[in-house]
């Protein structure tokens, strides 16, 4: 044969293909999602999340520190509410002396370097389990809004770095960057979850958190898996609002949904490798079906391919080791 292009010649070997690689995973790519709880020296397995765990204040400060000396440079903190404490006001997100307000101080005073996102959302504070106010059978928007823009002040007041809302209301991401305005939070950013879907694959993530709507599903505030277009159309509102990144959740299976609007937008855009698509790489690890580690780093190079540049992701340590 007399070829004029030899495709495999870019293949032959380790160093040339490291040489062409197009897509490079690093440890400042990953915000490491962090689920905390009360008590003194708690870690306690996620039983549908395995190898990841819930911490008390105490030891995620420990963590956080070992996630700054490996590299990783931000958070994206979760907590798990007392039952005693939700209501349908989202009264506890407020308290200024609340468990996610006193992370937040714990891990900036141990670690002032690391950027620390905090969960805006009401699901965790809600008796019923849903990221906002319930009223009848109704999530209602404009009452939630209203709480969420005081609890991301909450936050910044607390020294939160990004507020990252995962609710899904709208017109969320105005009155947030309004409220922060009016409170003197100019450096405070926002990281918007703008086109998160309404997916099955958080059900390992309302475990955690014991955050299972009780009744009905999230799809009248969360989008319709069918959809494309719309995405870009949350997603520009979002930016024309004042998010300063954006986010598609889930990842995996979203990742045409991750090309389209990096395309779209003129701002960072982070992808959430969610609790499920852990938890199916684990499962699948656990029955020998899968290599882990491989499983791992195809992964997250085909989030961040499809045009992630931030990915949170569970394994985000697991990967750093891997690629150190
Ligand atoms: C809720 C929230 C969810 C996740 C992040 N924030 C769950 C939901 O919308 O029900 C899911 C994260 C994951 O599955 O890893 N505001």
């Amino acid at each position: 044969m007399h070829l004029t292009r030899r495709n495999r010649i870019l293949r032959q070997s380790p160093a040339i293909r490291a040489m062409v690689a197009e897509t490079i995973i690093r440890p400042s790519d990953f915000i490491a999602p962090l689920f905390i709880i009360e008590g003194a020296n708690v870690r306690e397995e996620i039983s549908s999340m395995q190898g990841y765990y819930r911490m008390s204040i105490d030891n995620t400060v420990k963590e956080v520190k070992e996630l700054w000396s490996m590299g990783i440079k931000c958070v994206l903190l979760f907590i798990k509410c007392k039952d005693e404490l939700k209501d349908n006001k989202g009264t506890e997100a407020l308290n200024s002396d609340g468990l996610m307000q006193r992370s937040i101080k714990a891990i900036k005073d141990a670690c002032p370097d690391m950027v620390v996102m905090t969960d805006v959302a009401l699901d965790p504070f809600s008796t019923y389990g849903h990221d906002g106010i319930v009223e009848g059978q109704e999530i209602v928007n404009d009452a939630t809004v209203e709480v969420l823009s005081q609890m991301s002040v909450s936050h910044a007041k607390a020294g939160a770095d990004f507020v990252a809302p995962s609710d899904m209301m709208d017109g969320r991401i105005g009155a947030i960057r309004d409220a922060l305005e009016c409170n003197g939070f100019t450096k405070t950013g926002i990281m918007s979850y703008s086109a998160k879907y309404a997916s099955c694959f958080y059900g390992p993530f309302r475990d955690a958190l014991d955050s299972a709507p009780g009744f009905g599903d999230k799809k009248t505030y969360q989008m319709d898996y069918a959809n494309r277009i719309e995405a870009v159309k949350e997603t520009l509102m979002d930016v024309q609002e004042g998010a300063d990144i954006v986010m598609v959740k889930p990842a995996m299976v979203y990742l045409d949904i991750i090309r389209e609007v990096r395309n779209n937008v003129d701002v960072p855009v982070s992808a959430y490798h969610v609790s499920g698509e852990y938890a199916m790489i684990k499962a699948a690890a656990k029955m020998g079906w899968l290599d882990e580690n491989r499983a791992i780093l195809e992964s997250l190079t085909s989030i961040k391919r499809a045009g992630a540049d931030l990915i949170a992701t569970y394994f985000a340590k697991d990967a750093v080791k891997l690629i150190s």
